[in-house]
């Protein structure tokens, strides 16, 4: 049985169907890539899965849970940490402030906040000399990590990122996915949206590549990334022949 299983999931906007027919899985420790062009559906996957939208039909387990009509500060608390699109911190809180926040759970364990805090910025150092910055004062690639340890404050068992490298200066999004790899080190599994298809597939185990709301390919993330469908359509496969 897989950490994660989503089994023919539709959701729709009103009479548009966003998802028709959504199935995937995440296993234990896993890093498992959901690529896809913009508004194949990879957003509302995610939020499907983490009760911010409904479904109208299909099943998501979680570590052994029906999890589909659960409301998301549950599914939260069961384990599925969620990074959206955007990454949503409080700008007027201090970086501290928003971990807090992610460890909101903890909040009657203060040495246990603690010790979770400084494991954040063990991940990320950048944040501990930051901890009592506004967040709203980062910059986009600090948002990103703050984002993310808010994310690792309840140790999830799988940490859904959405977009995590979206708008970083190539020598960030490098760090982002080293820490993606630091993440699933240390025992978290992590369901990846990436528009940047060739360095998820990189660090990704398997993958799966959606299209208008269907998943057309899924496979080991190396025979995805050598698959001429794959590279051609997301991998930018032409303009890399031509540069040759
Ligand atoms: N709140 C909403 N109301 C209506 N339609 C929506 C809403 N959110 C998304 N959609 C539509 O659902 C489809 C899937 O959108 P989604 O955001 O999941 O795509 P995506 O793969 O994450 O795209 P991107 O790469 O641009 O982030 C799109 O056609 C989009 O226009
Ligand atoms: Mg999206």
């Amino acid at each position: 049985m897989a950490l994660l299983e989503v089994r023919d999931l539709h959701t729709f906007y009103g009479s548009v169907e966003a998802l028709k027919g959504v199935s995937l899985d995440v296993d234990e420790g896993e890093i498992v890539a959901l690529i896809g062009s913009n508004g194949a559906g990879k957003t509302t996957t995610l939020r499907t899965i983490s009760g911010l939208e409904r479904a109208r039909a299909g099943t998501v387990r979680f570590a052994g849970r029906d999890i589909t009509r659960a409301p998301a500060h549950e599914i939260v608390a069961l384990g599925l940490g969620h990074v959206p699109e955007g990454r949503r911190i409080f700008s007027g809180l201090t970086v501290e402030e928003n971990l807090n926040l992610g460890g909101y759970l903890l909040r009657r364990q203060p040495a246990l906040l603690k010790e979770r805090r400084d494991e954040v910025y063990a991940i990320f150092p950048r944040l501990a000399e930051r901890r009592h910055q506004l967040a709203g004062t980062l910059s986009g690639g600090e948002q990103q990590m703050l984002a993310i340890g808010r994310a690792l404050m309840l140790q999830p068992k799988l940490l859904a990122l959405d977009e995590p490298s979206m708008g970083l200066a190539p020598m960030l999004v490098r760090t982002i996915f080293g820490i993606i790899q630091e993440i699933r080190r240390r025992g978290t599994a992590v369901l990846l949206v990436e528009q940047n298809a060739r360095q998820a597939l990189r660090i990704a185990d398997r993958g799966y590549v959606l299209e208008t709301g269907r998943i057309v390919l899924s496979d080991d993330a190396a025979k995805l990334a050598a698959d001429p469908r794959v590279r051609a359509a997301y991998l930018g496969g032409h303009v890399e022949a031509a540069a040759r």
